[in-house]
C-alpha cells in the first residue's frame, strides 16, 4: 500500500525539488550542435539528483510544469472535483505563469478515461488553418520553402486556437464544478502578480529579439526595454479580463465578439508578415471528438490521439516493433538502444509519408498498427548494427493514393499535464503553442500560436502530394502523445511530454523504463534520453546515454549529445497513485 502523504506536504516536498531544478537552469546552458543554433528554448542541464522519489497519494493526482498551476488543480481536485474541472484550472494558470508553452491561443490534445463509462475518448482541440490559406502558405513567389523563423513571427503561422473550446467541451461534459469558478485562481493571479520562474526568465532573455517584434509582446516581457528577470512580479490584467469574458460568456466570448476581432486585427496587421486568419475562422471552430489509437505493448493497450497527431500512432508503432525483443538489459545496453532507436527510424519513416489531418487524407491507421505488420517489419531490428537505410512500409491501406515523404520542422515547446481523481477519472492533455512564446504576437494577454508551421513547407516532392501540406481548414500534423496505458481494461498509467517530434521517442522510452526496465515513475521520467528519428542517435548530455557515444558509433550511428529537454508527467495507478515529474523542468507532482 503506498502511504498517503497530504497536499501541503508533497507540495513542499515537492517545490523545494523544483526549485532546485529551476536554480539549474541557465540561458548558457542551452544545447550545442546544428539545432541549437535556432532553439528558443533555454534548456536545463540534466542533474540526476534533482530527480528525487515518486510522489504517492491515495485518492487524486495532478503532475503539470508549474507549481502554481498544479496547487491550483490540486485545490480543485481536493473540493471533489473531477479531473475535467482541474484541467480547466491548470490549464488557465500555465496560460499566464509559463505563457511560453501553452495558452489560450493555442491548442491541445486530451486522452480521457471516464470511469463512470470505463471507456477511453481522445478531444482534438488541435488549431486549425484558415479557410484563406493555400499549401503555397509557407513558400516564397519562387515556390521555395521559408526559412522557419521568416515563417514563424508574425501572423503567417497563427492557426484558430482550439484551447478555450476544449477547455469548454471537457467541462460540459465531465465537470462538476462552476466554470466561472474554475477560472478564478488563474484570474486572481493575473491580477495580483505572480513571480517569474527561471525558465520563463531565461527563455525570454534567450528569446528578447524575437519578442521585440510586437510591440504588445515586448511591452509585457520587457517592460521599457528590458527582460523580465527571475523573481520580478508580473501583472497581467489583460489577461486576468480575457478570462472575465470566458467566466461570464463561456468559449464563444472567444470566438466572436471583441476577443475575436481583437485576434484577427492582430494576425492581419502583422508587420511584415501578416496571416490570413479571419473572423468566420474563429466563429465555426470545432472541437472533434476521435476515437483512440491503442496499440498493444506486453499485455498492456497504450491509447492516445490519433492523426492529426501522429503522436499514437508513432509510439504504438514503436512498441510493436520492438514486442518481439527482449529490452530487459535497460538502458545502458547499446543493443537495446540500437533496437529502440531504430524502431524510431522506422516508426518516423512512416509517419513522413502516411500522417497528416485524416479529415482530409486516408490514413492507414489500423494498418499501421496491426500486429502482424508490425511484427514482420520488426524483424528489420533482428542484425547487431544500425540500419543502413531506413524507409516506410506498406501497412494495409485500402486507399490506392501514396504519398511522398515530408519533415516537418518542429521546435521543442508544449507542456504536459496528467490528472487522476478520486472518481478514477484519468486525464492525459499536451498543450501546445507550438514554439516557444509561439507566433510571437500577444493579444488581450495571451499569445497565439504559430500551430501552422506544423505543416509541410513544401506542398509537393516531384509532382506527389505531401499528405501533410497546407489545406484551407485542416489540421496540422502533430508529434503530442497524451497517452493513458490500459491494463485488463484498466487504466494503470497516463504519461505525455512536450519537445516537438522528439515527444514521440520521450514517452515512448518511458512507457519502456517503466514496463520493461521496472523503473518506478519518478525513474522513468528522469532516466537520460536517447532518441533517434531521422538516423542521427541524440544523447542526453551529463547522463550515462553520453558516454554510449562511442559504443553507437561502432554500431554505424552517427551520434550527438546534446540537451534533451523533456517535460515528462506521469501517474501510476494501482494500489495507490505515483507522481514523477520530469527534473529537467519546473513541474511537480500533487498528491492526497
Ligand atoms: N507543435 C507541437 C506538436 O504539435 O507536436
Amino acid at each position: 500500500m503506498l502511504k498517503p502523504l497530504t497536499a501541503v506536504a508533497v507540495f513542499l516536498a515537492s517545490g523545494a525539488l523544483a526549485q532546485q531544478a529551476a536554480d539549474s537552469i541557465a540561458p548558457e546552458a542551452a544545447g550545442s550542435g546544428a539545432f541549437a543554433e535556432i532553439s528558443p528554448e533555454v534548456t536545463a542541464a540534466f542533474d540526476a539528483k534533482n530527480a528525487g522519489t515518486p510522489v504517492m497519494a491515495e485518492d487524486w493526482m495532478v503532475v503539470a510544469a508549474n507549481p502554481h498551476a498544479v496547487k491550483a488543480g490540486a485545490d480543485v481536485l481536493a473540493a471533489g472535483g473531477t479531473a475535467a474541472d482541474a484541467l480547466v484550472a491548470v490549464q488557465t494558470v500555465l496560460g499566464l505563469v509559463e505563457p511560453q508553452s501553452s495558452g489560450l491561443g493555442g491548442g491541445a490534445f486530451l486522452v480521457w478515461y471516464d470511469a463512470a463509462s470505463d471507456a477511453i475518448t481522445t478531444m482534438d482541440g488541435r488549431e486549425t488553418a484558415p479557410l484563406a490559406a493555400t499549401p503555397q502558405l509557407f513558400q516564397d513567389d519562387a515556390g521555395e520553402p521559408l526559412g522557419f523563423f521568416d515563417a514563424v513571427v508574425g501572423g503567417r503561422s497563427v492557426g484558430t486556437p482550439g484551447t478555450p473550446a476544449l477547455l469548454e467541451a471537457v467541462h460540459a461534459r465531465w465537470g462538476t464544478q462552476d466554470w466561472a469558478d474554475l477560472l478564478a485562481p488563474a484570474t486572481q493571479m493575473a491580477r495580483d502578480g505572480f513571480a517569474v520562474s527561471p525558465r520563463l526568465a531565461g527563455l525570454v532573455a534567450s528569446d528578447a529579439e524575437r519578442l521585440a517584434s510586437s510591440d504588445a509582446t515586448a511591452a509585457y516581457f520587457m517592460p521599457g526595454g528590458v527582460p523580465v528577470k527571475a523573481g520580478d512580479t508580473l501583472t497581467n490584467p489583460d489577461y486576468a479580463d480575457t478570462l472575465a469574458a470566458l467566466a461570464e460568456g463561456g468559449a464563444s466570448a472567444f470566438y466572436t465578439g471583441d476577443i475575436a476581432r481583437d485576434i484577427v486585427a492582430t494576425v492581419q496587421g502583422a508587420a511584415g508578415n501578416p496571416g490570413v486568419l479571419s473572423e468566420v475562422d474563429l466563429s465555426i471552430y470545432s472541437v472533434k471528438e476521435r476515437p483512440a489509437v491503442c496499440a498493444p505493448y506486453r499485455a498492456h493497450e497504450v491509447c492516445g490521439m490519433g492523426p492529426p497527431s501522429s503522436g499514437a500512432l508513432a509510439v504504438g508503432q514503436i512498441l510493436g516493433l520492438l514486442e518481439g525483443y527482449d529490452l530487459s538489459a535497460g538502458p545502458e545496453d547499446a543493443n537495446v538502444l540500437r533496437l529502440i532507436g531504430d524502431a524510431s527510424r522506422l516508426a518516423f519513416a512512416d509517419r513522413g509519408r502516411y500522417v497528416a489531418d485524416s479529415d482530409y487524407v486516408p490514413v492507414p491507421v489500423e494498418g499501421m498498427i496491426d500486429p502482424a505488420y508490425l511484427a514482420e517489419r520488426g524483424k528489420l531490428l533482428s542484425g547487431d548494427d544500425a540500419l543502413p537505410e531506413v524507409s516506410p512500409g506498406d501497412p494495409a491501406f485500402d486507399h490506392a493514393l501514396k504519398w511522398a515523404d515530408d519533415r516537418s520542422i518542429e521546435l521543442p515547446s508544449t507542456s504536459h499535464i496528467s490528472i487522476v481523481d478520486s472518481m478514477g477519472n484519468v486525464a492525459s492533455m499536451t498543450t501546445t503553442i507550438e514554439n516557444g512564446f509561439g507566433s510571437r504576437l500577444m493579444v488581450r494577454g495571451f499569445l497565439l500560436n504559430n500551430e501552422l508551421t506544423d505543416f509541410s513547407f513544401a506542398s509537393h516532392t516531384d509532382g506527389t502530394p505531401i499528405a501533410n501540406r497546407v489545406e484551407p481548414g485542416k489540421r496540422p500534423r502533430s508529434s503530442m502523445a497524451p497517452t493513458i496505458v490500459m491494463k485488463d481494461g484498466t487504466p494503470v498509467l497516463a504519461v505525455g511530454s512536450p519537445g516537438g517530434s522528439r515527444i514521440i521517442g520521450y514517452v515512448a522510452e518511458a512507457i519502456i523504463a517503466h514496463l520493461d526496465w521496472g523503473m518506478d515513475v519518478q525513474q522513468a521520467v528522469s532516466v537520460g534520453h536517447a532518441v533517434n528519428r531521422f538516423g542521427t542517435f541524440d544523447l542526453e548530455a551529463g547522463t550515462p546515454r553520453a558516454d554510449q557515444a562511442a559504443a553507437l558509433e561502432a554500431l554505424g550511428y552517427e551520434t550527438s549529445v546534446t540537451d534533451l529537454t523533456s517535460g515528462l508527467h506521469m501517474i501510476a495507478i494501482g494500489d495507490g497513485l505515483q507522481g514523477g515529474a520530469d527534473p529537467r523542468r519546473e513541474g511537480i507532482a500533487l498528491g492526497e
